[in-house]
């Protein structure tokens, strides 16, 4: 695989776009980093240009399709997109999400995405294949919380249930394209996200580690990766379960607390 030399990460202002950049970011390469937090993605961008990369931070806002299309049609030539930006509210015990949390997360989740992809795949077919017949690659975080709906977090999941089946249904497409498209499925990963969660959290993972299991599956060209792969497999066989029966297992739906990082607003 070409190495990458410029790559382009939304929500790169905190957790795992942050790591990603981090573990990118070396003398050579040119990263374009956006998140909505101005201070913290200036943070990141001048971490980044310590290891020597060339930084090029953008505040935008991933449901901004508009925008978000200018921003990716000008960032010129482009080895790697991530998909990351994303939302999460979680309910507390036994409240339900409001209107306002189902519709932010679906804006962010799913239509952030959509408007990173598409015109990331359009640019990427204009660009010159590398020895490998490969043109550019786009990577989407979804979720394990893909696999099962979840009475906790259920526009989370099933948010993520779409950017998963979106991804690897667009897998053979993007490919005949010469671009590969894979959807990333983590398990519990150490980040502002996960910091409020008030329930246990097997295999959390540190936000570094993820990167570097994210960017070597990346360059395997998978077009799914979940990891750890034993929450991947837990998550399926829960997914397989009747309603009924997964409803009474998960009687006492797992919550966050109050205030949510980030919070949720009315898009
Ligand atoms: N942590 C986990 O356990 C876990 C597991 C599976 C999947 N994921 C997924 O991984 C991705 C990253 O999450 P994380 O855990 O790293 O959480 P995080 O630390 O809270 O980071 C989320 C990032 O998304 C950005 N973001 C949120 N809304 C945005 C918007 N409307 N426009 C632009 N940027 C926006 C945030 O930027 P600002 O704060 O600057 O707005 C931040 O950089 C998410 O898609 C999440 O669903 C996380």
């Amino acid at each position: 695989m070409k190495a990458i030399s410029t790559a382009l990460i939304t929500g790169a202002s905190s957790g795992i776009g942050e790591a990603l950049a981090m573990a990118l970011a070396a003398p050579g390469v040119t990263l374009h980093l956006s998140g909505r937090n101005d201070s913290r993605l200036a943070a990141v961008a001048a971490a980044c240009r310590t290891r020597g990369a060339g930084v090029h931070p953008r505040v935008l806002d991933v449901r901004d399709s508009i925008a978000m299309a200018a921003w990716i049609a000008a960032a010129g030539l482009l080895d790697l997109v991530v998909a990351n930006a994303g939302i999460s509210a979680g309910t507390g015990l036994g409240t339900p999400e409001t209107a306002a949390q189902a519709r932010a997360i679906f804006a962010t989740n799913l239509d952030g995405m959509l408007n990173t992809v598409l015109p990331a795949w359009q640019a990427m077919r204009g660009q010159p294949a590398g020895a490998d017949g490969v043109r550019g690659r786009i990577a989407v975080i979804a979720s394990i919380a893909a696999f099962v709906a979840l009475a906790a977090a259920p526009s989370y999941g099933a948010a993520k249930a779409a950017v998963d089946s979106w991804t690897v249904g667009s897998a053979p497409a993007a490919a005949a394209d010469g671009i590969r498209l894979t959807s990333v499925c983590p398990g519990y990963i150490r980040t502002a996200m996960t910091a409020r969660n008030r329930f246990p959290m097997p295999g959390l993972m540190d936000a570094d580690r993820a990167a570097a299991i994210i960017l070597r599956g990346i360059a395997a060209g998978r077009v799914r990766l979940a990891f750890p792969w034993w929450m991947a497999l837990a998550g399926h066989m829960a997914g397989l379960l009747p309603p009924s029966l997964l409803g009474k297992l998960v009687a006492r739906p797992p919550g966050k607390a109050p205030n949510q990082s980030p919070p949720i607003e009315d898009p």
